[in-house]
Order: C-alpha cells, then structure tokens, then sequence
C-alpha cells in the first residue's frame, strides 16, 4: 500500500483523477469501477474537465459502480445512477451502454448479484476500483462484519449509514433499507485499488482502515490484503497515522510518483 498526503481535499482530488486518467490513456479499452458520495464529486467534477480538455478519452471506457440502493428506480434522483448520470457519464464522451450499475429494481436480488459479477468477469474484470470509505469503515455498502470473501448481493445498511445518508432523501425515510453493493471480494479482485479519504471527521476511520488490524468490523482494513493500493488523503483525513513520515518519504523520493508531486 502506498499513502500519499496532499495539503487539502481539492489537491487529493486532482491527483485521484489524474490516476484515473492516466490509467485510462495507458489502457482505453479500460474498466473502471466508481464510487459515489460526496467525496467523489470533486474527482468527477476534475475527470469532467479533463475530458473537455481533450485530456482523457473515455469513449472505450466501462465502468461498474459499487453499489445501488434496492428499490429505486434509476430516474429516481437519489438512485446512484442518477448521481453518476449528473456527476460524470452526463460530462464525458463515454457511450452510456457501457456505463454498469447494479438493478435496485431487479426482482429476484440472488440472480442481480450473479448477473453483475458475471457483467464484470465477462468485461475482463476491472483494472481499478475507485474507493472511498464511509464513517463505519465501509467500502462499497460492505457494512461491519461483511466477509472479506463477499460477492455482490443485497445487503441491510446499519443504522449509521441510514442516519447519515438519509439526510439526501426528502422525506427522511423513504431512504431504502438496503442496497446491492459489490463484495469485499469483488472489490480485492481488481487489478489496482485507488482510496480516497479527505476530512478530518474521517481521519479516526482512516487510520484504522491504512494502519489498524485487519478486521471484518472494518471493511476498509481488506485493502490491505491487495498487492496494489494507492490511498489519497487530505491534511484532515491523514491526522491520525503514525507512519506519516514514511509515507511523505515514499511520495517525495519513489520515481514512480516523479511526475504527480
Ligand atoms: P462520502 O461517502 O464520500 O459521502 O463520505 C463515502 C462512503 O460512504 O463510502
């Protein structure tokens, strides 16, 4: 794993899409799997403008988003599938066919689960999975205590996340229960990992997730089982760490990172 720390959340931001893009410059026919959240805004908002620039050409581009709330229709303005729509695929020059989300309207969830794992293995899996993490450690909708070795499937939010994302939804409470979310497994199974965390009030999550034990009460500690992870942090998001000088050390000196400092 590798941490690299930027002054603030809007820098941490630029880096994360110049990752992406560079990534996909040296691979067109990409697959790139996208988080949602408000974290990401800012990476889309980059990502956006780079493509206008003529910088980034996402018209061989597929991309697997995370996760999708059961119950939502993707019309619905809260359904991820808006976000991505509004965010990024709406901005860009990427044929929306190859734009992949979980079905929160699938019927039978055991066969959406499997259709969308069978989606990204038939797409040649995914070269980078874009991350960020909520305040309970979670990455995609793995809440606490989902299995490292966890597929896609339907999975019941904690009340945590309820509380804190339901503040999107008008009224409260029409905020679905439950979610598809990829699994932990799916997420371990892409080639590169890239973890934004930006905010001070997600620097106690952050550390445990880079540095603490691994645990499946965390399901963000799992990157550290991955061969290739690069997580993006702001001053904020990085209080925490103790490695802090190692990881400044790395950034500043590794020739790979020559061109991003
Ligand atoms: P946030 O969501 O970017 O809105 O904090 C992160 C997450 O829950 O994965």
């Amino acid at each position: 794993m590798e941490v690299i720390i930027q002054p603030d959340a809007a820098a941490a931001a630029r880096l994360t899409a110049r990752l992406i893009a560079d990534a996909v410059k040296a691979k067109p026919a990409f697959n790139l799997g996208l988080a949602t959240g408000a974290t990401m805004e800012s990476v889309y908002a980059e990502l956006a403008a780079m493509n206008k620039r003529g910088e980034v050409d996402f018209s061989r581009v597929s991309t697997f988003n995370l996760d999708e709330y059961i119950g939502l229709p993707p019309e619905d303005k809260n359904s991820y599938r808006y976000y991505m729509n509004f965010h990024l695929f709406d901005k860009i020059n990427i044929d929306k066919q190859n734009t992949h989300l979980p079905d929160g309207m699938a019927a039978d969830e055991v066969a959406e689960g499997a259709r969308y794992e069978a989606a990204i293995k038939q797409a040649g899996g995914l070269d980078l999975q874009l991350l960020g993490i909520g305040s309970d450690g979670h990455i995609g909708f793995n809440e606490p205590l989902s299995s490292f070795a966890s597929r896609t499937r339907a999975k019941p939010l904690t009340p945590a996340t309820y509380r804190q994302n339901s503040i999107y939804f008008d009224p409260p409470e029409t905020m679905p229960m439950r979610a598809f979310t990829m699994g932990v497994g799916t997420i371990l199974d892409a080639k590169r990992i890239v973890m934004l965390i930006t905010g001070a009030k997600k620097a106690g999550i952050a550390a445990k997730a880079i540095e603490g034990p691994l645990t499946s009460m965390v399901t963000g500690s799992a990157i550290q089982l991955h061969p290739s992870v690069v997580v993006i942090l702001d001053e904020g998001a990085a209080s925490q760490l103790t490695m802090r000088e190692y990881y400044d050390w790395v950034f500043a000196n590794e020739p790979k990172w020559k061109n991003y400092r």
